[in-house]
């Protein structure tokens, strides 16, 4: 993928990013200021999340026409909406008059019929377009026509949200490229989110993605998952698009993932016998982790809030008739996950601790850690390219 937006290099120096990316070895993780720099955060948010395409949550929190809700993406605020026209419409979350926000960021969905600016109430149909404007005298050659708000790319993507800030991004299909098929059996669009987990972590946001990519640590931090999963289980994906992930078996008395292995829930409809005995983890760059069971689909949504601290949103979404069904409790999957969750950023914050340190030196991967030296790789390719390369391996 090429941008047409200027390929600054992340500032790292360049012979930093040799070992990670070295041809005759295992590679090695990213050095210290990947973790630790302000720097690059900014470099991050301009050119991981402003110039690619970020989850921005489900789209069936805007479910209704006038529906909307606005999210941080890279540096920007985004207000999604949804349309009179059924469609989710996305625009920076920005007055066309004195530049006021006019969505409070991060606050539960809402509905009106129109965007209303806070600071002198402009008007702005669902469309965008400039409607009223209270009071004003207009100067002279003045026409609403000019002032509406300006759209940012938004998609749907089997019922997430995905918005490209910068509006040069590749389109959606190219971008996840082989995971549309991997995706498809799932219909996430049709699945109902009953839990939604938030959790503050301090730990690099890249971190949690590193820990997911991986099962070397499971034997050692999650008992419970070891249980009803071979952590040595699986294989990871070489196919094109931004993603990195792969499969892990479910054990034969298993399933789904959960305490006892026993499900709670429906098996989705479109599973064939394969996909009914394991699990697929994929991470879609930069933020979005899908694990795809059996009966749900658990997701993390990550956003970074300064170079040692990362937000997490984790969901979890079942059939639709599973929900309806009496007496579904979604537990059976929420606790067995928010343990694992838990385990997962002790770890992650323990090894933010060590990478913080004078001490630290970027270590070696096994092969069981191939998935992570692949997502070390893309990253340090972006960063040495000043762009993502789509192209896995
Ligand atoms: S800044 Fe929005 S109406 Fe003035
Ligand atoms: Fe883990």
């Amino acid at each position: 993928m090429t941008t047409t937006l200027p390929a600054t290099p992340a500032p790292i120096p360049r012979d930093a990013l040799v070992p990670v990316l070295d041809p005759t070895g295992s590679g090695r993780m990213l050095p210290q200021e990947a973790y630790t720099s302000d720097d690059v955060l900014t470099w991050e948010r301009e050119h991981f999340f402003a110039r690619t395409w970020v989850c921005a949550g489900r789209s069936a929190d805007l479910a209704t026409p006038g529906d909307r809700r606005a999210v941080s993406i890279g540096d920007d605020s985004v207000v999604l909406v949804r349309g009179d026209d059924g469609q989710v419409r996305a625009f920076y979350n920005v007055c066309r008059h004195r530049g006021h926000e006019l969505v409070p960021c991060g606050a539960a969905a809402s509905r009106r019929n129109a965007i209303h600016c806070p600071y002198h109430a402009w008007t702005y149909s669902l469309d965008g377009s400039l409607r009223a404007t209270p009071r004003f005298d207009e100067p002279p050659g003045f026409d609403k026509a000019d002032f509406g708000l300006v759209p940012v790319r938004a998609e749907e993507w089997h019922g997430w949200v995905m918005v490209n800030v910068s509006g040069d991004a590749p389109p959606l299909a190219e971008y996840v490229g082989a995971l549309d098929e991997i995706v498809a059996p799932y219909e996430c669009e049709r699945l109902v989110a009953t839990t939604t987990h938030e959790y503050e972590l301090g730990a690099n946001w890249k971190l949690p993605l590193e820990n997911y990519h991986e099962c070397y640590h499971c034997p050692a931090i999650h008992p419970e998952l070891c249980v009803v999963s071979p952590p040595a289980s699986g294989d990871n994906y070489d196919l094109p698009g931004a993603f990195i992930g792969g499969t892990m078996d479910l054990e034969p008395h298993a399933e789904t993932m959960s305490m006892t292995g026993a499900s709670g829930g429906v098996v989705l409809r479109g599973l064939d016998a394969t996909l009914r005995r394991q699990v697929i983890y994929v991470g879609v760059f930069p933020n979005l982790l899908l694990s795809l069971h059996p009966d749900y689909v658990m997701t993390h949504r990550i956003e970074p809030r300064s170079p040692s601290r990362s937000w997490v949103e984790c969901q979890w979404l079942f059939a639709p008739e599973a929900v309806e069904s009496d007496g579904f409790d979604p537990s059976y999957a929420v606790d067995f996950w928010d343990v694992t969750n838990r385990q997962d950023w002790h770890a992650c914050e323990g090894v933010q601790r060590g990478v913080s340190s004078r001490g630290y030196r970027p270590g070696p991967f096994s092969e069981a850690e191939d998935a992570v030296q692949q997502f070390v790789t893309f990253v340090a390719r972006g960063y040495l390219g000043g762009t993502l390369s789509l192209a896995n391996g």
